[in-house]
């Protein structure tokens, strides 16, 4: 089955000419297309906020695009922190969600007057010594055996991630009376998941939690992260998920849980993938063809470019540009494989693909969150340039490929 491209052969070719392979493309009409369609899913909450998870993609540009659509940022580091404060976002439009969390990051986060959302009931006090209380705290809900749900979080109950449903009563009283005055609630258990009606049922259970935090110690919670998770459809054969859908449903959810009566809940979210994962792909050249036992297709992006297939075996469709466009060329079956000495550096297992040639191009789809982000120099393999297509037709490089001098740069040797 084939996948749309949202760019057409030639158009990739004539970059691939410009800018050497490989290179990540971003598409800045679908990163603002994506950050428009959350706002408009949750545009019955007044108080809604998409905030991206910058881990899926730290680009400080794609970072400034997403921002002039109103979103936040979802911070889980120091550096994720400091890339924030550099761009001008604080406050309230950083939410610092950390977990085993080093003192230096409460620090910062506290400096910026982010949301701090806390991951464990002794974190109160750990934040307390480290930086002084703010006046607003969050909590993340593990909720354990409730759910069940995503391959890459983990079962809730074998996730490290959150406090449990016990300790976050606890949590709340001890917050309350050290003095905090606005409370919200997180929980982030799912992963690409493409099941409309499991973010609808969480959001229930979430609005259920608020109800008994309320009951039990006259905390008010005023906002609820509602995490990320949302899939993509990465195979051609997947459906999209209906976002608006969700959206509503999630609306009337919050009606029947009778919040309202309280106090307005401000709706909260923080996705990485369903934000940017389409607006990426990594370009790619082939420069080896192999034949074994199998058929080897090796390109010159490996790995340490793109981890997702190796590591969770994720499948990221592969479209084929031939230096020939014929149009009715064989097809056969390959693995496309990177150059690590890792056998799991493969792009794609089994891949039917047209015939390819040395010199031909494969572009990889829907790699616009943790993609680039998840790079890594094993092997000395250098991370790879990032380019812009901006709304105007310009391309710009955003980031450039390393270099063997950015390699070398934090050793220190007496003599070479
Ligand atoms: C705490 C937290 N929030 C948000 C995200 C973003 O997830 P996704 O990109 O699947 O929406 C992640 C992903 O790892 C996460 O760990």
């Amino acid at each position: 089955m084939t996948k749309n491209l949202n760019y057409n052969n030639e158009f990739i070719k004539s970059i691939a000419e410009k800018f050497p392979t490989p290179f990540y493309l971003y598409n800045e009409s679908t990163l603002r297309k994506n950050a428009q369609l959350f706002n408009k899913a949750f545009e019955w909450n007044k108080g809604y906020k998409e905030y991206f998870a910058v881990k899926a993609n730290p680009n400080p540009e794609l970072l400034k695009i997403l921002k002039s659509e109103g979103l936040g940022c979802d911070c889980s580091s120091l550096s994720e922190l400091l890339i924030c404060e550099r761009l001008g976002i604080t406050g309230e439009d950083i939410m610092f969600t950390s977990n085993d969390t080093p003192q230096a990051e409460y620090i910062k986060a506290r400096e910026l007057n982010a949301i701090i959302n806390l991951d464990d009931i002794t974190d109160l006090q750990i934040l307390e010594n480290c930086a002084g209380l703010p006046d607003v705290i969050s909590f993340r809900w593990n909720p354990g055996p409730l759910y069940n749900v995503s391959s890459v979080i983990g079962n809730p109950v074998e996730a490290k991630y959150g406090l449990t449903s016990e300790q976050l009563i606890d949590a709340f009283k001890a917050a309350k009376s050290k003095g905090i005055k606005q409370f919200g609630l997180h929980t982030m258990i799912a992963s690409n998941l493409l099941d409309e009606n499991f973010f609808v049922t969480a959001s229930k259970s979430m609005f259920d939690m608020i109800t008994k935090i309320k009951q039990k110690t006259d905390v008010n919670i005023s906002f609820v992260n509602l995490g990320g998770g949302f899939g993509i459809a990465y195979k051609p054969d997947q459906k999209p998920i209906d976002l608006i859908k969700i959206g509503t449903e999630i609306n009337t959810e919050y009606t029947k849980s009778g919040l309202e009566k309280f106090s307005p809940l401000s709706i909260f979210t923080e996705s990485g993938r369903l934000v940017s994962a389409e607006a990426g792909v990594l370009v790619t050249r082939v420069i080896h063809k192999k034949n074994t036992y199998k058929k080897y297709i090796g390109v010159d992006a490996s790995m340490a470019n793109l981890m997702r297939p190796g590591m969770y075996g994720a499948y990221h469709h592969i479209t084929a540009i031939r230096k020939s466009d014929s149009e009715n060329c064989s097809m056969e079956t390959v693995d496309v494989v990177g150059s690590l000495c890792e056998n799991c550096d493969k792009f794609a297992i089994n891949r039917e693909l047209p015939v390819l040639e040395i010199d031909d191009l494969l572009v990889i789809h829907d790699v616009g969150a943790h993609g680039h982000s998840m790079g890594f120099q094993y092997n000395g393999k250098l991370r790879c340039a990032e380019l812009l297509l901006e709304q105007s037709g310009n391309i710009r490089i955003i980031r450039r490929a390393e270099t063997f001098e950015d390699y070398i740069a934090t050793l220190n040797i007496n003599k070479w």
